[in-house]
């Protein structure tokens, strides 16, 4: 029926439109502010070029205010025919954008205040938890559904389904710092930070369009109201920070991104499927752990080192003793070394010199240094082919766990 149609596309549509408005805007911001950003202290120089120039960082403000600033203008659309109507107001569903749009807002000027004020570790997960805030307590308000469905070969043990509670909410909190996190620290060569989150937006949109046949339509529809512009003011962001980098993304844009991801995955019931579309990014995570907890030493910076002589970048190191190593870090670089995970030297006075364990490190190992340039086109190729993985694994497995 094609009010059905109606209902479902024009929002759509107007919010694509507008989108592409966002992206001329975006392109034409960012080189007018660049200097701004310079003489506000805010840049940084990067490491793997022969120059040292000054390069603005945190550009992904600008980007990430394009994106809320269309989002805003955007909140009347999907509600003109109940204005007009003057009845039946979804309050519910109002309530959603507008805690979505607070959880956004609320980690884009958390992200800033860490460009700026350069914060600790442990300040990076308890930002995006508090960001979080506002929409778990929608998420309570309009939900509160903490039950989930056993996958069929679990039924056994579990029975059919089973409420977490509160461990559901401890869930939704720690899926958002993971996502903000993850996309963090896969980051240091150009283009590199956008580009995944521009695979991950790109995958979850066609998902999204994917779904909007399906029951569940409106959270799909109410997903795509963000990814939509949320691609097109990244893609603008990218056309900078792509090698040559003219400007840095920032920490602000690595929030502003995996907030929105969690957003919608929360909101729109699939952060399952989110968490799919973060195959790379899980992966560098748990190769990083033993940096991430101490347990081996960590630089401030674990970006792959510029090889001035052949242009080409090789895997960056760190450098400790190895009776510095306590009993569980031995265990897990043993099993790293067994497995040919990392790149180890020692000599004889038991100096150790290993491989950062970064993704992006692991990949020069196997490959062999390589140009910058290169390096982030293999890794977007790696992003992209877990993204078509996530969809193999997504539709087939979910009639094998579940009665779809
Ligand atoms: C995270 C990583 C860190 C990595 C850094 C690079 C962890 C725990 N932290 O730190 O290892 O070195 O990101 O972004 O894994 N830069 C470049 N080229 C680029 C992007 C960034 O040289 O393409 C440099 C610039 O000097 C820039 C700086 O990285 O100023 C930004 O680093 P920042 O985002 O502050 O680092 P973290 O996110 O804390
Ligand atoms: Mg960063």
């Amino acid at each position: 029926n094609t009010e059905f149609t109606w209902k479902v596309s024009v929002p759509i549509w107007t919010s694509g439109i507008m989108s592409i408005f966002a992206y001329f805007l975006t392109v034409r911001l960012i080189p007018g502010l660049k200097n701004m950003f310079i003489k506000a202290n805010l840049f940084g120089s990067d490491m793997n070029k022969r120059n040292s120039d000054k390069i603005p960082e945190a550009l992904g403000v600008v980007s990430g205010c394009v994106f809320l600033i269309t989002l805003f203008i955007f909140i009347p659309i999907p509600f003109t025919n109940y204005i007009f109507e003057n009845s039946n107001f979804p309050h519910n569903e109002f309530v959603e954008l507008l805690a979505a749009l607070l959880s956004i807002c609320c980690m884009l000027l958390l992200g800033f205040a860490d460009d700026v004020l350069d914060l600790r570790w442990r300040h990076k997960i308890l930002l995006p938890t508090i960001a979080s805030l506002p929409l778990l307590m929608v998420y309570y308000v309009n939900f509160n559904s903490t039950l989930i469905i056993i996958p069929k070969p679990l039924r056994v043990w579990f029975g059919f389904s089973v409420d977490l509670g509160l461990i559901y909410y401890i869930y939704m909190g720690m899926l958002a710092v993971f996502c903000t996190n993850a996309i963090n620290i896969l980051a240091g060569i150009n283009g590199l930070e956008v580009g995944q989150s521009l695979v991950i937006a790109t995958s979850i949109m066609i998902f999204n369009i994917i779904e909007l046949s399906g029951s569940l339509w409106k959270a799909h529809q109410f997903s795509l109201y963000f990814i939509l512009p949320y691609i097109t003011t990244s893609l603008a962001l990218f056309k900078y920070n792509r090698y040559p980098a003219q400007v840095f993304v920032g920490d602000t844009f690595c929030y502003l991104s995996g907030m929105t991801f969690a957003v919608v995955g929360i909101i729109g019931h699939f952060s399952k499927t989110t968490l799919l579309f973060f195959i790379p990014q899980i992966i560098n995570f748990l190769y990083s752990v033993p940096q991430l907890f101490h347990l081996v030493p960590c630089p401030r910076h674990r970006l792959p080192k510029f090889n001035k002589e052949t242009e080409k970048l090789d895997p960056s190191v760190t450098v400790f003793k190895k009776s510095e190593l306590n009993g569980v870090a031995r265990l897990i670089m043993t099993v790293f070394r067994s497995l040919k995970l990392v790149n180890w030297e020692e000599d004889n006075d038991g100096n150790v010199k290993c491989n950062n364990l970064t993704l992006i490190n692991f990949v020069i190992i196997m490959i062999g240094p390589t140009r910058e340039e290169k390096l982030t086109k293999i890794l977007l190729i790696i992003q992209i082919s877990c993204s078509i993985l996530a969809f193999s694994i997504r539709y087939p497995l979910a009639s094998v766990f579940y009665d779809v």
